[in-house]
Formats: structure tokens, sequence, C-alpha cells
């Protein structure tokens, strides 16, 4: 079924995403309801459509292609804005379309604490003010290429604000891709690799096979991130494998003019990158295979992104799996085709990728033969890092995050987009992540993200070559510093909103 997604009217880092490597979030508190209306009115213009973000990307891969370089190429900076329900409220939206909003939303992250498993360390007691306050009621998100453009492009909607001196800026976060490792998250793993890819949107790479867009990437229907689309059906359908192609009903959610809008979960998690190297050090050693094996065993993915699971039914062999990482010697494991074509029915038990693992728990493919119901609780992942690389040569010289308190603030701000935060981000969070017997009993929670009130929980490693399974206790390594829900209007609910 083909229809028109309305790229003119979606913001543009729901559906292609910034991918830009200087970041800041800035964060907004209306006192006054006449002037937050005319700042919205003043800055609507300048949101970047998902129209924009696309014509740049292809001009991007011309130049690049024809010149052999990104140096030189074509350059953007960009801003999206998203709301919090109290700031819709500020916005002076009728009583009536906000008692429409789902309940998670209007709840806010903070009071859903218990829900998604942010306990102990983690409890929202612990966070960074004023994340997760209702005085938080919107988002700014700009990116540029240049760091000198955001800065710029930031003190432009700074001397903006100036003339609206009601709006007060509560906080600001930066997020940078890392220098020394383009591309990968603090604990040395790249990131971003695996998306869903969506339906009339997404060129499917090869033109046989509509319903793929690289090998192994699902394409799904827009509704499941963008409100007012069709959706997935979640039973699977006798006609197909894989998931279900069949349009479900358009996604819907709040107001009529939420449509072409999508709903924004922000994190602010800490990783503590020496603890989780030691422990993968130690774990090794104590298993008698490789860190790079061991860390791969973790996330489900060697650190250069080379997926542990393999699409050829010959290096199935759990006693086999490199213990060097093998996209280091073998770079067309990350091309394309292969880095993302695989699934874990062959590997029921989890000999390969431990059923616990990271990538296996937040997407866990066409494991026990779900995979029309499991694509009904994917996300569009956005994150990008804050906090400058973990060097221990250079201790005591790390430029700290936003906490003064912790000298080594250093971690990841995780966006996604999605059309249902409950089905979706809090559904992967409670029913998958931190629920130890998921997808069988006992198989532990995921050692990346979870968080347990003891601060410690386990997960089985079935060893190989058919030695008992090994069960690892983990001491979680991310802590929630903060975060927050917000809806991302359409560019024409700004200027309903605006009035
Ligand atoms: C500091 C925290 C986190 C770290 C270090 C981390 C790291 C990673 C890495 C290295 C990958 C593999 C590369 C890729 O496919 O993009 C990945 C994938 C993924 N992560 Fe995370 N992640 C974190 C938080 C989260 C959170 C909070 C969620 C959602 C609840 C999440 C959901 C996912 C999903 C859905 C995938 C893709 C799985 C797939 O499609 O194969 N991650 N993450």
């Amino acid at each position: 079924m083909t229809y028109k997604i309305n790229v003119k009217n979606i913001q543009g880092n729901i559906l292609t995403g910034f991918s830009k490597d200087f970041q800041s979030f800035m964060f907004l508190k209306f006192t006054d309801t006449v002037e937050a209306k005319r700042w919205l009115k003043d800055i609507t213009p300048e949101v970047a459509t998902v129209e924009e973000l696309q014509a740049f990307k292809d001009l991007f891969k011309l130049t690049k292609k024809r010149r052999g370089t990104e140096l030189g190429t074509v350059q953007a900076t960009w801003m999206n804005l998203a709301f919090t329900h109290s700031g819709l409220q500020a916005l002076d939206v009728s009583q009536h379309e906000l008692d429409s909003f789902p309940e998670a939303f209007k709840a806010g992250m903070k009071a859903r604490a218990n829900e998604i498993g942010d306990v102990g360390t983690s409890a929202p007691e612990n966070w960074i003010e004023p994340l997760g306050s209702k005085d938080i009621h919107a988002l700014l998100i700009f990116a540029s290429d240049s760091p000198i453009e955001l800065r710029k492009y930031i003190m432009r909607h700074a001397t903006i604000l100036e003339s609206y001196p009601s709006i007060k800026i509560e906080f600001l976060e930066d997020g940078m891709d890392r220098a020394d490792q383009p591309g990968h998250e603090h604990f040395g793993f790249k990131d971003g690799i695996s998306q869903p890819g969506i339906r009339n949107f997404t060129q499917p790479a090869n033109p046989e096979n509509p319903d793929q867009g690289i090998p192994g990437q699902d394409l799904l229907h827009a509704g499941e991130f963008v409100l007012g689309y069709p959706s997935q059906i979640p039973e699977a359908d006798p006609e197909h494998d894989g998931p279900n192609p069949n349009p479900g009903e358009n996604s819907h959610s709040g107001p009529i003019w939420t449509v072409d809008g999508s709903y924004l979960v922000f994190r602010r998690l800490r990783q503590d990158v020496p603890a989780f190297r030691k422990f993968v050090e130690h774990t090794a050693e104590k298993l008698g295979i490789s860190k790079d094996l061991m860390g791969a065993k973790i996330v489900g993915r060697y650190a250069s992104g080379a997926p542990l699971e393999s699409s050829d039914a010959q290096s199935r062999d759990a006693a086999m799996l490199p213990q060097q990482d093998p996209g280091l010697r073998c770079p067309f494991l990350l091309d394309d085709k292969n880095i993302n074509n695989f699934e874990f029915g062959e590997d029921e038990e989890g000999k390969i990728v431990p059923r616990a693992s990271h990538i296996r728990k937040t997407y866990p493919r066409d494991q026990g033969g779900e995979e029309s119901r499991t694509q009904t609780h994917r996300m569009l992942r956005r994150g990008i890092q804050f906090g400058s690389s973990y060097r221990p040569q250079i201790e005591g010289f790390y430029p700290h995050g936003a906490d003064t308190e912790y000298p080594q603030d250093r971690g990841l701000l995780f966006l996604s987009y999605q059309s249902d935060i409950e089905r979706q981000f809090e559904f992967v969070q409670q029913s998958w992540v931190n629920n130890p017997d998921f997808p069988e009993k006992g198989d532990g929670q995921d050692p990346i993200i979870a968080q347990s009130p003891a601060g410690e929980f386990k997960m089985p490693l079935p060893t190989q070559g058919g030695c008992p399974v090994h069960t690892l206790s983990i001491k979680h390594f991310v802590t929630t510093t903060g975060g927050e829900y917000f809806f991302q209007p359409s560019i024409h609910a700004l200027c309903i909103l605006a009035g």
C-alpha cells in the first residue's frame, strides 16, 4: 500500500535524523503564555523539516561520491522543537485536549520511574536538577557539522530569547560525537547502526525485496513513528514470512493536531567506563576468552559493529567465534550488505548471542517466531554522546559534564522517536530490558542498561561447546541522571500552538 508521507510538515530529526557530530539541548520554562506564543511564532520558520534534511543528505552523498572525501562538502545547522505536557499547558492548550493525551506523556518520565526501572542510584531523587521537573516546558535541539556554527546558532537563539524575558533557559546540555572514536559510544562500541526502515520513505536496497531497506532492515509502516499513518499489525500474515506487511489502523493519540507529530523520549545516561572495562577484562580472563569476544557477548556486536550472529550458517559454530574483532580484518562485515543481515531464530539458546545481550533484549528480531509483534515495539534512535572520552593516561584531566559533583561525567544522551511511548520505549524497558524472565525464564537482564534496586543483577552466559551456563554478576554501569517525555509537533501544529 502506498501513501504519501508529508515531509514538508514533519520535523526533520524524527524520520531522517540530524546525524550531526555537534548537538545541544536547551530546556526552557514559560511563565507567560502570550509571550511564549509570540516566541513560538517567531522561531517556527527556523524549525527544520524532513524534506530539508533529505535534500541536504542527497546533496552531501552526491558531493562526497564525486570528490571521494567528506572534506569540503556541504555542511548544515538545524533546529527542532518539542514540548512536555506541562509545556503544552503553559501554551494554553485546552483542558479537554490536554486530558486526551496518553497517560505516560501526561505523567512525565519522573513519575514513570517504577514502570521503566529508574530505581536505586537511577531514581529521580538523584537526577540532575531541573531534569524531570514540571518546570521543563520545551526542548530546543540544535545540531551542526561545525562546533563554531552550532555556538553561533545557539547564541542567535539566546539573543532572540532576550526579547522574551518571561522565557527562562533552565538547562543546557552539549552532546558531541567522540573525537577519538567517531560513531562509538563511551564503552567503545559502534552505535547508531540498526534502525527500523520506513515504508514509502526508506529506499529498498534491492528493488526485488520491497519489504527491506538494507538487507535485514525490515520496513515498517510510518505510523509506528509518526502520528496519522498506518501502523504495524501485531499478528503474523500467513501469506508472508517475517513481519506482517499489511497496513494496520492509522496511529492517533491526543488532539487532532498531533498528526505528523511524534513522541520524543530523552534520557541522560551516565556511563561508568573504567568499571565496564575492568568487568570485561576480568570476566574474559576468568572464562578464557578474549576481551573483544567478551564485549561482543554483552552487546551482541563486536566494538567495530560487526555482528556476533552471522547470516552464514557455517560461521554459526559457537566454539569457533572469532576472538579478535572480525570487523578490523574484514571490513566487508561492516558494509550495508552484512552489518544488519541476521536473525536469532537459529540461535534459540543464545549460544552465540546471549539472549540477555543488549541488542537481543532491545530488539529480539525473530526470537520465538514473534516477529510481527516484536515490530510493534521499535524506536527510531537519535542519541549522541556527552562528556569527554575516558583516557586513563590523562587521568585528572577531564573537563566535566553538567554535573560538577561527578568529574567523570560522560555518557549517552538517549533520544528516541515513537508514536506510543507506552507500547514502544516503556515496553522495551519494562518487559524486555529489566525483565529477568524475557525471553525465557531466568535469561537475566540487559547488561548495558538494566537497573536493579540492589545495584547488581545476573546475566547467564551459555558458554561455548556445550559447557555449562556461566552466570555473570553484573554491577550496573549505566545510571540515569535525568530524562523527560516530549511531544514534537508538526510545523502546522506549531502554527496552531502559536495561535
Ligand atoms: C548508555 C546507554 C546505552 C548504550 C551504551 C547503548 C549501546 C548500544 C550499542 C553499542 C548498540 C549496537 C549498535 C546499533 O545497532 O546501533 C545499541 C543498539 C540498540 N540499543 Fe542501545 N545503548 C544504550 C541505551 C539504550 C536504551 C536506553 C535503549 C532503549 C530502551 C536502547 C535500545 C537499543 C536498540 C533498540 C538497539 C538496536 C538493536 C538492533 O536493532 O539490533 N539502547 N545500543
